[in-house]
């Protein structure tokens, strides 16, 4: 979608506009019009044609950037918002390419969609929210785990406005509901020498979903928890809203305390069993590290990328 389809957009949106109308307006032949018509239906847009001319019946349900300008609130996060209606995985996109800080990269589907270690994220098309941000200032390399846990607890507090279901975080990146898993977070960085330089916080979350046949462990999603369709447009911008303020203002007390508060498996045994690790989760230390009480005292562990599991359920 460019300016023009856009401008077409805005004029048919409230009152009807001839197809000559839209024409001279847009010093563009009639048949230029009609082909921009037709591209925009094939966007999502029901556009309906009466004796007064064409006017939009339904926005378009996708998070076209024109839907999400109409929701979103931010000074920077998202201003730049770069959207696929299918794309192999949008971090890969956002890690490929020189984007601006604070860029938003967005796809309906995902063909290639990442978990992490080589997992994969599966993105039901046109249901859940599925898109990377690119942050390139104000990355505090000294506190990255606790930086990496701003994400999974600014997104659960936003969904608490949506849910009336507990939602937990299983240590470091996964949302859950009771023992089932609806959002992903996949937190990529480049680094040279001292610096990170960049770094792409990669989003998955279920919102509308309701086919999981490819997955091979228990998962849910924000309409089946609720009981009725969200608003992905309004989710996604209420979100980026969020995460913007607490970038502005990263507490790295407050991320303990929100993340420990709602740590899945809190008081539980739990195992890494690639280490042989075994004990139960006592909680965060201040470093955003798990404290787990094992019969040779406590150990704490940072890796984010040891797989934790419960000896419980
Ligand atoms: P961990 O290694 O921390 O235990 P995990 O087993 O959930 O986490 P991840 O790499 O974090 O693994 O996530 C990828 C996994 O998430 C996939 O192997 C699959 O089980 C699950 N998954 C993939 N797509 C979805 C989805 N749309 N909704 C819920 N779960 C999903
Ligand atoms: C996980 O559960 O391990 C992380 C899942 C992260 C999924 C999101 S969807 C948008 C972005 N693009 C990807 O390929 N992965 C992340």
């Amino acid at each position: 979608m460019n300016k023009i389809d856009e401008t077409i957009l805005k004029l048919i949106e409230k009152t009807p506009v001839s197809g000559e109308k839209l024409s001279s307006i847009l010093g563009i032949s009639r048949v230029a019009v009609w082909k921009r018509i037709k591209k925009l239906e094939n966007f999502g847009y029901k556009i309906k044609k009466s004796k007064n001319g064409y006017f939009v019946e339904k926005a378009s349900e996708y998070l076209l950037p024109y839907e999400i300008k109409k929701y979103l609130k931010t000074v920077w996060l998202g201003q730049n918002y770069i959207f696929f209606e299918e794309i192999d995985s949008t971090n890969v996109y956002a890690k490929k390419n020189d984007l601006p800080h604070g860029t938003v990269v967005l796809a309906e589907t995902q063909t290639a969609g990442k978990g992490r270690k080589g997992r994969k994220w599966v993105s039901e098309k046109g249901k859940g929210l599925y898109f990377s941000i690119v942050l390139k200032e104000g990355i505090p390399i000294d506190r990255f785990l606790i930086f990496s846990l701003l994400f999974p607890s600014v997104v659960k507090a936003v969904l608490e406005e949506y849910i009336r279901k507990t939602i937990y975080i299983k240590w470091p990146n996964d949302l859950y509901i009771k023992n089932k898993k609806f959002a992903g977070f996949l937190i990529e960085s480049e680094i040279e020498g001292n610096e990170i330089h960049k770094v792409v916080v990669g989003i998955g979350i279920n919102v509308n979903n309701e086919n999981f046949k490819n997955l091979d462990r228990p998962a849910t999603s924000l309409f089946l928890e609720e009981g009725k369709l969200i608003n992905r447009k309004k989710l996604l911008a209420d979100i980026l809203f969020k995460i913007e303020h607490c970038l502005e203002n990263i507490n790295p007390e407050e991320i303990i305390k929100n993340v420990e508060k709602s740590l899945l498996w809190k008081g539980k045994k739990v195992y890494f069993p690639e280490v042989g690790l075994e004990g139960v989760l006592e909680g965060l230390n201040p470093y955003g590290g798990l404290r787990i009480k094992t019969n040779k005292g406590i150990k704490e562990i940072y890796s984010g990328d040891l797989t934790l599991r419960s000896l419980d359920t």
